[in-house]
């Protein structure tokens, strides 16, 4: 057996998985986010501690039998989170996550640096406001206190895994959302840290994902009841563990996850490839390979956002029972997802959403299905950034609360006019995880070797050409809105 340690957001959520690849038992535990003003958002990192240590327990107190037949435990961690060591390995203040948004001035600061089109020829990426470097920026400007007490900086999984094992390591994957990596070199970059004054002292030592950082330590094996012998492997940033876990491991393979967020990712077998930055471009969980990645900020959470607003008495199967009924375009009526702001590809945290059309004789049938149309429409220009760039992209493996629903799937299809499929058991991340601590402890060759054994494909649902007709049409309004709409804000 080996578990796979999903380091949300929300939620740690641990797959104990066996040979076969069968999830044989499953919890989580939740911890707070913590929002002190807006666009603020932190976690305490003892809470991603302490409930792993207590979802760990509760996998062993139920495990039929002896807990050293768990042989292996890996990650998958929330992206970018800035976590501040001291030289005790104390933590000095809280994380600040991914979805925190204060550092806009940072990233200015990045491009007068570095130079804008040199720093996203290193880090293959533009200076986001949810990335790492900008958030070290940050404290180094306004808590320089406590800057000066930093020795080392990891992100949240790190962080998590160094308290396991007493070792301090960043694997390529999660490295790679700092915006300090040199992603096609794999190495931190002299350059950016000189530029902006930072110490590539605090960088911690490089790692593959598969790769064995030790055993767990022997207080935790007493907390949690494993074995001593049990191997910890370094893990990976979800996006790429969500890859490994959905099969995305050759050219031309792509899945696109609506969460909270959504994500389009396809693989990448070089580095080297530019999209001048218009998609994000991270180092893959695969030893040497690599992935571009497109991100919806709002996709279930603007289905979330209309729920709670308009129709909170009914479940999401009432609200969704129904809109594959609407025709194509939801009858003249237009949403765009932009409630939180939007990453790709406008990379505009100001911008916000809209309804276009509105027709007195329109329900909430027809407002639900284009909610997610919109929310299709903006996972699909990032397809087509790839497409544009030269990518075949037939396939698209759909994972997520966006595969959950019939209607929604064949839109995908439609939309994205590739064949969609669904894995017949999807565990996202966690599986990843668990993936790289079985590939890790030798159970295979290869993480394809793997995949072939964990993942079984289900169903699929081909584009409708009449329909792609009709949305290729609607795509083209989709897309005028943002500059139409940018004003208002
Ligand atoms: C990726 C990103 C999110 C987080 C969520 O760039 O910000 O997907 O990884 O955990």
């Amino acid at each position: 057996f080996v578990i796979g340690v999903d380091l949300g957001t929300s939620a740690v959520k641990l797959l104990l998985v066996n040979k076969k690849g069968e999830v044989v038992h499953e919890v989580s535990r939740e911890y707070p986010l913590i929002q002190e003003k807006t666009g603020y958002s932190e976690q305490n990192p003892e809470d991603w501690v302490t409930q792993t240590i207590d979802g760990i327990k509760e996998l062993t107190t139920t495990f039929p039998g002896d807990t050293s037949e768990i042989e292996g435990l890996s990650f998958s961690g929330q992206m970018h989170g800035l976590v501040l060591l001291d030289d005790q390995n104390k933590v000095l203040r809280n994380a600040i996550l991914w979805n925190d948004t204060r550092t806009t001035a940072q990233c200015k600061e990045i491009y007068q640096s570095v130079g804008k089109e040199r720093f996203i020829s290193i880090t293959k990426n533009l200076a986001l406001e949810g990335f790492t470097l900008p958030k070290l920026l940050w404290v180094k400007e306004h808590e320089p206190d406590i800057y000066a007490k930093v020795k080392t900086f990891v992100l949240p999984k790190d962080y998590v895994r160094y308290r396991l094992t007493g070792q301090i390591h960043m694997d390529y994957s999660d490295a790679a959302g700092t915006s300090l990596l040199d992603v096609a070199a794999k190495e931190w970059s002299k350059e950016i840290c000189e530029q902006l004054e930072i110490s590539i002292s605090i960088c911690p030592q490089l790692i593959e994902s598969h790769q064995n950082v030790g055993k767990i330590s022997l207080e935790i094996a007493n907390q949690t009841g494993l074995s001593v012998d049990t191997e910890v492997f370094a893990g990976g940033a979800d996006n790429a563990c969500g890859a490994i876990g959905s099969g995305i491991l050759s050219e031309g393979k792509t899945f696109a996850s609506i969460g909270t967020s959504g994500v389009v990712l396809s693989y990448e077998p070089t580095g080297t490839k530019d999209y001048e930055g218009k998609v994000h471009y991270f180092n893959h969980g695969e030893e040497d390979s690599y992935y571009a990645m497109g991100v919806t900020l709002a996709a279930g959470h603007s289905l979330n956002w209309f729920k709670k607003t308009f129709a909170n008495e009914l479940s999401f199967e009432q609200l969704l029972d129904g809109v594959g009924e609407v025709p194509v375009g939801s009858n003249g009526l237009l949403f765009t997802p932009y409630i939180v702001g939007e990453r790709t590809p406008h990379a505009d945290s100001q911008i916000r959403g809209s309804f276009v059309g509105m027709d007195s004789s329109h329900t909430l049938k027809e407002f639900a299905r284009a909610v997610l149309e919109g929310i299709t429409f903006s996972l699909n220009e990032s397809i087509a950034i790839f497409r544009e760039n030269g990518k075949q992209i037939d396939t698209v493996y759909s994972i997520g609360g966006g595969a959950k629903n019939h209607d929604w799937l064949q839109m995908q299809a439609d939309i994205f006019n590739a064949k969609i499929v669904k894995l017949k058991s999807e565990q996202g991340p966690g599986m990843g995880a668990a993936m790289l601590a079985a590939y890790g402890s030798g159970w295979f060759h290869s993480l394809k070797e793997c995949a072939e054994v964990f993942l079984e494909d289900a169903e699929t649902f081909e584009p409708i050409e009449e329909n792609v007709k009709a949305y290729e049409q609607l795509f083209i309004l989709y897309k005028k809105v943002y500059g139409d709409t940018k004003a208002l804000n």
